[in-house]
């Protein structure tokens, strides 16, 4: 008996297709530039927060179930009912959820190119994916998404701003889908707190938006694992329903907590990490080998020119200077492409200094 042939097929091959090796391999490098970590989030910040969030809890104890704590604490920020929102472990626990809840074994569309995660949960839970290509520029048209739609389909997944383009699509495209489609629309907002507008507050108004936000990203909390998903309470009560009570850890509940109410301090951070992208953006547009697309998040999305020049070839030179960045090369649309996160001035610096030596050749 061979364990593997235990496996149903269609996900066995999802986990065989899985490049788990680009997360294993982190602890070689000096410059972690591939996972849109955020480090202008000040260090020794975040450990205060972590400190004394660490304090307010009795660790023998199971966590208030469901993020509770959280729950509350978001609720308040935003002006957002209890019932309206679902707090996880990490926004990846909701997107699974929502696979289970809503997709099971029916169809989701993407629109491509796209977080490769929506694609993993779905298969894992005996779903399939169809993907809708943005066009060249990488924008979304409703109406090309709409007409994407069939029986099958129980959900869509936007991602907006989008990784690993750091597109936002414009609001009409994104609510079109929302109104003229009967399933789930999951609009995961992730880098939202790095662009100009955010529809998380339009969700409950609607029955079938569900709006994902992380802490991950702008509040630099990558490793506490926390997030939340905005709705209808209709929508958020089977998501929650199917939700293991205990998920969402008691230090990341409390951090949270503290994190919303020093709210002030992180978007000092925000606007570093901004003016920092656009410092970025400036640099890599001087690089005659490359082309950079504009982004609403903390990362880049850059095209190598050459095509003899493949962009795994970069990344591997990259790595090879302990810089990490990841290659996007092989997704629809970004042949040659690979996605830098923003970091910090000395580091976007160090980045580019080894870019233009690997393509130069030198
Ligand atoms: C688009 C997108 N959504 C969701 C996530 C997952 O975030 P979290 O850390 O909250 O699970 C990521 C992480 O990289 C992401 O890029």
């Amino acid at each position: 008996m061979k364990v593997e042939d235990l496996i149903e097929e269609g996900v066995r091959e999802i986990l065989r297709s899985r490049k788990a090796k680009f997360y294993e391999d982190l602890s070689e490098v000096r410059l972690r530039m591939g996972l849109n970590e955020n480090f202008l989030v000040d260090k020794f910040f975040s450990h205060t927060i972590l400190m004394e969030a660490a304090q307010g809890i009795d660790v023998r104890k199971y966590p208030v179930t469901k993020g509770g704590r959280a729950l509350e604490a978001i609720s308040e920020e935003l002006g957002i009912w209890e019932d309206e929102l679902i707090v996880g472990n990490g926004s990846d626990e909701i997107l699974d959820l929502v696979a289970k809840v809503f997709v099971g074994r029916g169809e989701a569309l993407i629109v491509d190119p796209t977080f490769e995660m929506y694609k993993f949960y779905v298969g894992l839970s005996g779903g399939s994916v169809r993907s809708v290509l943005t066009d060249e520029d990488f924008e979304m048209y409703g109406d090309s998404v709409l007409s994407a739609v069939s029986e099958k389909t129980k959900a869509i997944f936007i991602c907006s701003p989008n990784n690993p383009t750091g597109r936002q699509y414009q609001k009409d495209e994104v609510l079109k889908v929302v109104e003229g489609f009967e399933g789930i629309v999951v609009l995961d907002e992730a880098y939202v707190d790095f662009a100009p507008y955010a529809l998380t507050m339009e969700a409950p108004k609607y029955a079938n938006l569900l709006v994902l936000r992380t802490f991950s990203k702008a509040y630099g909390l990558a490793g506490l694992r926390i997030g939340y998903g905005v709705g209808n309470s209709d929508l958020i009560k089977w998501l929650r329903s199917a939700q293991s009570p205990f998920s969402v850890n008691s230090v990341a509940q409390e951090a949270c907590k503290l994190v919303l109410k020093n709210r002030r301090v992180y978007e000092a951070f925000i606007k570093m990490v901004v003016e920092e992208r656009e410092y970025l953006m400036a640099e890599l547009e001087m690089i005659n080998g490359v082309k950079a697309y504009p982004s609403c998040a903390n990362f880049i999305l850059v095209r190598v020119i050459d095509p003899t020049v493949p962009s795994s070839e970069v990344c591997e030179s990259l790595r090879r200077e302990g810089i990490e960045v990841r290659d996007r090369g092989e997704l629809p649309l970004l042949k040659n492409c690979f996605r830098v996160t923003v970091g910090k001035r000395e580091d976007n610096l160090k980045f580019v200094d080894a870019l233009k030596r690997v393509l130069g050749g030198e």
